[in-house]
């Protein structure tokens, strides 16, 4: 595979068998989980917006590769509040390292970082647009739960509009011949250019407003939260931000496969009583992060 100089800013920038080669190297990962195969490389971790999971899986990946880290969590302690732009930030940090990875609240912002670097970018998350490493560590988890990516149905619940998550889970299952039932209330639903992406793939997906009626006929129940910060009109949030609330109670007559994913943090939107079920994986699937970011650095920067 030719993989010289390649970002990943959104998931349709990797083939089928890119993401299955990934997929494949993050189980090698899991198996041998520190490997020094990058010591003298650096790697910048740039976020302007916050994260826990993201930006600490990645630099734990950095770490068990044997490169080192440098970068910020908080933009106003850098340049940047005294007017310096994302460009000039980029090419700055370009000089310094080996690859960025980079979170940023608006869309677009990391295709950009990718085209002024001279080093790969990867997109730790762009506004609503797309967060493509979470992407690769669902569909591990999905294939680590299911032995499997074909043929599934995954249920999307939640902030369809705002999360990004969904939309790029969304276009990497499109390679696998899913089904996808859409479960939100109407100011959140999936965006328009998304169900046209799967109308042109002849996927098939349903929409519908009631957490209950999916429930028990799917494979994946993909929980999100309501994105609050993505919101320019509180009262609007107000309004659906407790719009569901899955209890262990809910969960009698699934099928025994299925599992929970979320993309973390939850508010409310999946009760604590469901994390002792056979069904809850969102724990393990925010560990299995750890493994998918260090073979995404590890391809990206062409050692496997
Ligand atoms: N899933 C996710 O992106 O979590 P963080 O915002 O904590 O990084």
């Amino acid at each position: 595979m030719d993989h010289n100089h390649k970002s990943l800013i959104s998931i349709q920038d990797f083939t089928k068998e890119e993401i299955l080669h990934v997929l494949e190297v993050a189980k090698e990962f899991e198996r041998n989980r520190v490997q020094k195969i990058l010591e003298g490389k650096v790697i910048a971790c740039i976020f302007f917006e916050p994260s826990t999971r993201t930006r600490l899986s990645f630099e734990t990946a950095v770490n068990r590769l044997g490169a080192k880290v440098i970068g910020f969590s908080d933009a106003t302690n850098t340049s940047v509040s005294k007017g310096e732009t994302l460009k000039d930030t980029i090419k700055m940090v370009s000089n310094y390292v080996d690859m960025i990875i980079m979170r940023h609240p608006l869309e677009g912002s990391s295709r950009y970082a990718s085209e002024v670097a001279s080093v790969p970018v990867v997109n730790a998350g762009d506004g609503a647009n797309q967060h493509p490493s979470q992407t690769l560590l669902d569909l591990y988890s999905i294939m680590q739960t299911q032995g499997h990516l074909d043929h599934l149905a995954i249920n999307m619940v939640g902030d369809l509009k705002y999360g990004r998550t969904t939309h790029s889970l969304l276009q990497a299952m499109s390679h696998f011949s899913p089904e996808f039932i859409f479960t939100s209330p109407e100011e959140l639903k999936m965006p328009v250019e998304y169900k046209n992406f799967l109308d042109g793939k002849g996927i098939r997906y349903h929409e519908t407003a009631s957490l209950e009626e999916h429930l028990n006929d799917c494979d994946i129940l993909y929980m999100t939260r309501v994105q609050q910060e993505r919101f320019t009109d509180p009262m609007e949030y107000e309004k659906v931000k407790d719009v569901y609330r899955l209890t262990a109670s809910m969960l009698s007559n699934v099928k025994p496969n299925m599992k929970i994913l979320h993309p973390l943090p939850r508010v409310g939107e999946i009760e604590q009583d469901v994390d002792d079920t056979p069904y809850a994986y969102y724990f393990k699937q925010a560990e299995n992060g750890l493994y998918v970011r260090m073979a995404i650095i590890a391809y990206l920067l062409g050692y496997r």
